[in-house]
């Protein structure tokens, strides 16, 4: 028998875009997320300006997961995607992509851009799964994801609406 944790999907909200009481939270857990984290001003402004910014909570209201991303023309640019630590490996990941390819197919998008650290394993099978496929590399694009490691690689994937 699995010993993976039932979805959770019971316990969560709907997804929706956020609102300024949101972003702290988002903060949070961007900086929890990413080695390139955004600083608080920058999700601000992101939320202010030309940016979608769609957030998931529980029914207790707490954020289990956020997309960060930008439309240019008819591709988006997915910049961050992250589920908290604690509600990873129970699909949350892959419905909030679904979800967002959803959306933005129904908004007439027809390419979808991200890049992801070469050493990002749980990202890229999420994304492979989801029949994003590895469109290039960009030589030393991020930097070390800590102190002594070298910069890093990005895979630039690409799923096409
Ligand atoms: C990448 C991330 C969003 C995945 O979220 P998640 O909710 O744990 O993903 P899911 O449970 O929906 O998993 C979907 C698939 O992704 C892959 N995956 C997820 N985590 C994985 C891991 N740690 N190792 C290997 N594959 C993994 C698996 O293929 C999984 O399918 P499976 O459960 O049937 O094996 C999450 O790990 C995260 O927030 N990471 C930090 C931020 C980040 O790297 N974002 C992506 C770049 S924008």
């Amino acid at each position: 028998m699995s010993t993976r944790p039932v979805p959770l999907l019971d316990d969560m909200e709907n997804i929706r875009p956020a609102i300024h009481e949101d972003i702290q939270a988002v903060f949070e857990l961007n900086l929890a997320s990413f080695a390139e984290a955004w600083s608080h001003q920058a999700l601000m402004d992101a939320l202010e300006h030309d940016y979608d910014l769609d957030v998931w909570h529980t029914t207790h209201g707490k954020l289990a997961a956020y997309y960060l991303g930008q439309d240019v023309l008819d591709e988006v640019h997915i910049m961050q995607l992250a589920v908290a630590p604690t509600f990873r490996r129970q699909g949350l990941g892959i419905r909030l992509t679904r979800y967002i390819l959803d959306k933005k197919h129904r908004e007439g998008m027809r390419h979808v851009w991200l890049e992801v650290r070469a050493s990002n394993v749980a990202a890229q099978h999420l994304y492979t799964g989801l029949d994003f496929r590895i469109s290039g590399i960009r030589k030393n694009y991020y930097t070390p994801r800590s102190e002594g490691f070298p910069r890093e690689d990005a895979r630039v994937m690409r799923y096409d609406l």
